[in-house]
């Protein structure tokens, strides 16, 4: 599988990560954004890191993954990217309008992904025209995308298995290790880490009291060994993306109580509380 030219949509956490680690892993990335304001802020972001890097002795020289990440509309771009991954917000019915206009404007050999954290790939084809279905999969990155190593690889329902197993390779050759998943709500981790997730919020009950959330995240971290307990954890993903993969998880799956979102996390939302990307969360950062 040859991959050159790639385009990223969404420029916030994940998208602007996927695109840092498509850049350094020697492609040629644009990213999009429909707010022109955080295309340009992530922008500066993935050059500060950077620099960073070459500041540390980490990396050699930034000037050549500087020119190879451009920014762009969506209009502009270059129609003949080999692959187009999606990370923008998680509702089913705004992704499923942008892939309506991806199969439009994309040649007929783009392959398109998506990073959805819950939603099933078979919905997201129903936007698509017979002949793109078989080039759309699911590539579920973690968060940070530059540094976790999980790609989850998701066949939808009429997605070339071929390319599935080319991709799983590609990922395998440069320093990710993909997993083949199954098409269905939350795939494997977001599946299985709702009850991280769950279970924690269920024993602070409805007030976030600091030093229980402090004492909970400690067992598991400490004891556990988890890399973050799951406060920290919601932090860093955001609260407001982490509900609503809470929510859409649930509803797949019939409402299962084990699945039910806590109140606390909708709390949380509606006080504009997301966690790092607002300085507030569960816990306050500066
Ligand atoms: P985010 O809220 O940080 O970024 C979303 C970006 O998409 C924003 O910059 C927004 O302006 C842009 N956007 C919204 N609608 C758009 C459109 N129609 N066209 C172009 N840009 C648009 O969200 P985050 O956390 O990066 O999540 C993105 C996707 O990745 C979601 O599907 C989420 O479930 C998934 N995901 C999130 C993880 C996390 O830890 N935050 C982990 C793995 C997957």
């Amino acid at each position: 599988m040859k991959l050159e030219k790639i385009v990223v949509i969404g420029a916030g956490t994940m998208g602007s990560g996927i695109a840092q680690w498509f850049t350094q892993a020697g492609l040629r990335v644009t990213l999009v954004d429909s707010s022109e304001t955080q295309l340009r802020k992530a922008l500066s972001d993935i050059h500060d890191s950077w620099d960073k890097l070459v500041a540390r002795g980490k990396l050699a020289g930034a000037e050549s993954l500087k020119e190879r990440l451009s920014i762009s509309s969506l209009e502009a771009t270059d129609p003949s990217a080999d692959l187009v991954v999606e990370a923008i917000i998680e509702n089913l019915e705004i992704k499923k309008g942008l892939f309506r206009k991806l199969d439009a404007l994309f040649a007929p050999h783009t392959i398109l992904a998506s990073n959805t954290s819950s939603f099933p790939i078979a919905q997201m084809a129903e936007a698509l025209s017979p002949s793109r279905k078989p080039k759309l999969l699911g590539l579920h990155f973690f968060n940070p995308a530059t540094i976790m190593k999980l790609v989850e690889v998701i066949k939808g329902p009429d997605t070339d298995e071929a390319l599935c197993h080319d991709l799983y390779r590609w990922f395998d050759e440069r320093d990710k290790k993909p997993a083949l998943c199954k098409d269905s709500p939350g795939f494997i981790v977001n599946r299985v880490a709702r009850n991280f997730y769950g279970e924690p919020l269920r024993i602070v009950g409805n007030d976030a009291n600091e030093s229980l959330l402090r004492e909970v995240d400690s067992v598991l971290r400490e004891i556990g060994g988890f890399k973050m307990g799951p406060f920290e954890l919601m932090d860093l993903i955001g609260i407001d993306v982490n509900y609503s993969v809470t929510c859409s998880v649930w509803e797949a799956y019939g409402r299962e109580p084990r699945f039910t979102p806590h109140p606390l996390q909708k709390k949380l939302v509606d006080e504009k509380r997301f966690g790092r990307k607002s300085k507030r969360g569960f816990y306050t950062y500066d």
